[in-house]
C-alpha cells in the first residue's frame, strides 16, 4: 500500500484565543500553556464542501480523477446527515461512482480508515481507495463549557491510497469506555421510549483520556518498531493525533526523540478529530518533507476509547 497524494481543506474563518475569552471565563494564557492551541478554524457552511474540497485536492495532487476511484472511505463523527453517509454525499459533489463507506473511529478514525484501505488494495479488490477525514466537533461542543469548546476546530483532509510499496504495520485498539468522551443524541419522538435519554454535547473526562493518550501512544510506537525490526532513531517522523501539544511532548521526551521528529500544527487548528492527522500529513508532505522510503509513524487516539497506530514506508 502506498499514499499516492494527500490533500486537505480548511474553513477560512480563524477564532483566535482571545476572542473566546470575549464569552467564556477563559484566557489566551490558560490556553496556550495547556494545550499549545492559539487559534481554530469554524466552519460556518455545511461540512460536506469541505470535505469535497479536500477531496478534490488530493486527488489534483495524485492526478487521479473522481471516476477512477474505487471505493470512498470516509471517517465522520458529526454533520448534518445522520443519513445518508458523508462519503455518499461527498461522491456526488465530486462526480465519483463507485461505493462509499463512513466509519465513526473517533479520533483515531483516519488510521482505522486507512487499515480498511490498505486491507482492500492488498487484497486486489480496489487499485484506488480515497481516505477522507471531515470533522466539524465544534458543532458537537457545549459552548459555555470552557473545558472543551476551547479544545476543538473543524477540518478535512484526504489521501489516495493505491497498492504499491510495502504493507505498512498496523496496531488498533479499543478499550470500551462509554464514560470518559461521549455525545448523546435526542431521543426523536418515538412514543415508545422508555429510557429518559436526552441530547448531550460532548463530555470529556480530560485529565483520565490526557493519561490514557500518552500511555498508548508511546507504547503503540514502541510495539511497532519492533514489529518492523527498527530502532525509534530510524523513524523519521511521528505525526501523532493533535489533541493538545503537551500529550505530544510528554511521548516525544518519553521516547527521547527530537523535536524535529515530531512535526505539529495544533498551534493553528486545535483538535480536529480524525481530521487532524492527515491534515498534518498534507502540511509535512506539501512542504517536501518526506522523502521517498522516508519512515513515518503515525499515532491517534479518542473516544471508544480507539488507538490507532502505522509505521509505514513514504
Ligand atoms: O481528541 C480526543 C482525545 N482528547 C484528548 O486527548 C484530550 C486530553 N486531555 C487534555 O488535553 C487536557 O486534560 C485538557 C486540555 C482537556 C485539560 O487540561 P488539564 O491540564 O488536564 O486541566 P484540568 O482539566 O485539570 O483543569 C485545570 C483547571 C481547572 O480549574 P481548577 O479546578 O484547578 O480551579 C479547570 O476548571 O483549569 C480550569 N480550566 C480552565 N481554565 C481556563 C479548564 N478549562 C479551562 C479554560 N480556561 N478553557
Amino acid at each position: 500500500m502506498k499514499i499516492l497524494s494527500t490533500g486537505s481543506a480548511v474553513p477560512e474563518r480563524i477564532v483566535v484565543n482571545q476572542e473566546l475569552s470575549e464569552f467564556l471565563d477563559t484566557s489566551d494564557q490558560w490556553i496556550r500553556e495547556r494545550t499549545g492551541i492559539e487559534q481554530r478554524r469554524i466552519h460556518e457552511g455545511n461540512l460536506e464542501i469541505l470535505a469535497a474540497r479536500a477531496a478534490q485536492n488530493a486527488l489534483e495532487a495524485g492526478g487521479v480523477s473522481a471516476d477512477q476511484l474505487d471505493l470512498i472511505l470516509c471517517s465522520n463523527v458529526h454533520s448534518r446527515y445522520l443519513t445518508p453517509s458523508m462519503s455518499s454525499v461527498v461522491q456526488g459533489l465530486i462526480g465519483a461512482s463507485c461505493p462509499c463507506l463512513d466509519i465513526n473511529g473517533a479520533c483515531a478514525g483516519f488510521v482505522y480508515a486507512l487499515e480498511i484501505a490498505a486491507a482492500h488494495v492488498h487484497s486486489g479488490r480496489y487499485r484506488r481507495v480515497l481516505v477522507l477525514c471531515a470533522e466539524e466537533p465544534t458543532r458537537m461542543v457545549d459552548w459555555h463549557d470552557r473545558s472543551t469548546c476551547v479544545l476543538f476546530g473543524d477540518a478535512a483532509a484526504a489521501a489516495v491510497v493505491i497498492p504499491d510499496g510495502e504493507m505498512p504495520l498496523f496496531k488498533m485498539g479499543t478499550v470500551s469506555n462509554g464514560q470518559a468522551i461521549y455525545a448523546y443524541h435526542g431521543p426523536g419522538n418515538c412514543p415508545y421510549e422508555k429510557s429518559d435519554r436526552r441530547e448531550t454535547p460532548l463530555v470529556m473526562k480530560g485529565q483520565e483520556v490526557y493519561k490514557f493518550a500518552v500511555q498508548s501512544s508511546q507504547e503503540d510506537i514502541q510495539y511497532l518498531c519492533r514489529q518492523a525490526g527498527i530502532g525509534l532513531e530510524q523513524v523519521d517522523f511521528f505525526l501523532l493525533h493533535q489533541a493538545n501539544a503537551r500529550i505530544v511532548e510528554a511521548v516525544r521526551s518519553h521516547l527521547r526523540q527530537p523535536p524535529e521528529k515530531f512535526p505539529s500544527n495544533i498551534r493553528l487548528y486545535g483538535n480536529t478529530s480524525s481530521a487532524g492527522l492527515p491534515l498534518l500529513l498534507d502540511e509535512v508532505n506539501r512542504q517536501g518533507k518526506l522523502q521517498p522510503g522516508a519512515v513515518l509513524v503515525l499515532s491517534a487516539f479518542g473516544a471508544g476509547l480507539t488507538t490507532g497506530a502505522c509505521l509505514m514506508k513514504w
